[in-house]
């Protein structure tokens, strides 16, 4: 793989700038949101009214902890235009969430929270070892959802040449992909493992591919399936991370040359890290919920969003703003099998240290008399497609989650092509548990 850090006078000079800066920046910003939001979106008028606080009480950034969350259910009782703050005309753009349950949640951008939104794209992209000039291929979803325009303006923003290809149609990924010479692609990380089957089934070397970078995120995945990208495809696999909350992908991204956890373009969001239980904002370090509050966001502005994702905060490295470590999982992702708590990420792992195995996976949940059960349905990789090899894994599977998670759980290892395959976010977990 080519060194791709980027020249130090190519990046934002607010990237490196030092602690004091970037913390004078952010309190000046802060107090603008505050004021911005409580002025212009009833909700939160009421919000802080109720809590006894007003914009002006925020003297230092600390003093944010005594402001109240917002969460996903605010969003839905302000459907769909409730939490803006400028007059629906200076909306320039609406988002919404695929909302599985009940109404979508609906985010808007003005013209200058789109620039800034491709600002803050491009800086990611630039930090993943992209460069202008550079052939993107995005197989995010174009629509609603973030993803795919996202990641459109961020690289035009940057200079490159954008392949608007959305999700589906394997095939003609590859394809596209071969006859552009796309340098960086942008997608999910299990729509990766798709393309990466399709290499394979039309008998090309994934090696030997143009990619040099890829840019996965909108799900959670592990350094285990960094691992086997990076392997796969000889290139380098970087994590992105954003919601349509707070803005979409490029609140947070890594650094090429350092794949340490990604770092949080902190002039525009404010992070927290909350014990999830009392709500106490916990020290840098410290895992637990992730909350944001934008600083600079004008249709939408959001105070101390409450995310359900798991981390912590870190000190920077290959930039001075902090980082948050990679994903273990959502709070709602959570599964809590006889007492133990159990993520689709640490199942990953362990499947990805069988030799035999294929990365497709998915989790049942199933409730046999009074008992839940868990059984992991994964592949066998062609060359172990044989029923006594596949056994041999299922075996090995089972011992390695007893050792290192804790839970007894079945393992069904099935032929190639007999999970579901993603071709945007994948679904990790079925529940078939009887509704009580
Ligand atoms: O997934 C935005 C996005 C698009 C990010 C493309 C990165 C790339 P939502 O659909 O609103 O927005 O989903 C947001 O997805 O709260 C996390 O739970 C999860 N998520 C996003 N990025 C990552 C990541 C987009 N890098 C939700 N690692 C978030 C783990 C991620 N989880």
């Amino acid at each position: 793989m080519k060194d791709l850090t980027p020249r130090k006078e190519d990046l934002d000079p607010i990237e490196i700038s030092s602690r004091d800066e970037i913390a004078a920046l952010q309190l000046h910003r802060l107090k603008w949101s505050l004021k911005h939001a409580c002025e212009n979106v009833p909700h939160y008028h009421r919000s802080f009214e109720a809590a006894g606080v007003h914009p002006d009480d925020l003297k230092q950034l600390s003093d944010l902890s005594r402001f109240p969350f917002t969460v996903k259910s605010d969003l839905r009782e302000n459907y769909p235009f409730g939490m803006f703050a400028v007059p629906r005309e200076k909306v320039a753009r609406v988002h919404a969430s695929s909302g599985t349950t009940g109404k979508p949640t609906v985010v808007g951008y003005t013209k200058n929270d789109i620039d800034v939104w491709a600002q803050c794209v491009a800086r990611s992209m630039r930090a993943s070892g992209t460069r202008p000039g550079d052939i993107v291929h995005i197989a995010y979803g174009y629509g609603l959802f973030t993803g795919g325009l996202g990641a459109h303006y961020g690289a035009e923003r940057l200079g490159c040449t954008v392949v608007p290809v959305s999700g589906g149609m394997t095939q003609r990924q590859v394809t596209l992909i071969e006859d552009f010479g796309a340098s960086t692609i942008m997608v999910t990380p299990s729509y990766m493992l798709s393309i990466l089957d399709e290499y394979r089934a039309q008998g090309l070397d994934p090696r030997k591919s143009p990619l040099q970078v890829g840019i996965f995120g909108a799900e959670p995945w592990t350094n285990a399936m960094r691992a086997e990208i990076e392997d796969a495809f000889d290139m380098h696999a970087v994590d992105i991370y954003g919601l349509s909350e707070v803005m979409g992908p490029g609140v947070a991204n890594e650094c090429v040359e350092t794949k340490d956890g990604l770092h949080i373009w902190e002039d525009h969001f404010y992070p927290e890290v909350i014990d999830p239980q009392t709500g106490e904002v916990l020290p840098d370090g410290e895992k637990g919920e992730l909350v944001f509050t934008s600083l600079t966001k004008e249709a939408f502005p959001i105070i101390r969003y409450r995310t359900r994702d798991l981390t912590r905060l870190l000190p920077g490295t290959a930039r001075t703003m902090r980082r948050m470590e990679k994903i273990t999982g959502r709070s709602d992702d959570m599964m809590i099998l006889r007492g133990v708590n159990v993520f689709p990420t640490q199942i990953e792992e362990q499947i990805l240290k069988v030799a035999g195995l294929s990365p497709h996976f998915q989790i049942e949940l199933l409730r046999e008399g009074r008992m839940d059960e868990m059984v992991v349905h994964v592949e066998a990789m062609t060359t172990h497609s044989a029923a006594d090899a596949r056994k041999a894994c299922a075996a090995d599977l089972v011992l390695r989650i007893k050792d290192v998670v804790g839970v007894s759980v079945r393992v069904d290892v099935m032929e190639p092509e007999q999970v579901a395959r993603s071709q945007g976010k994948a679904v990790r977990i079925v529940d078939n548990r009887p509704k009580t």
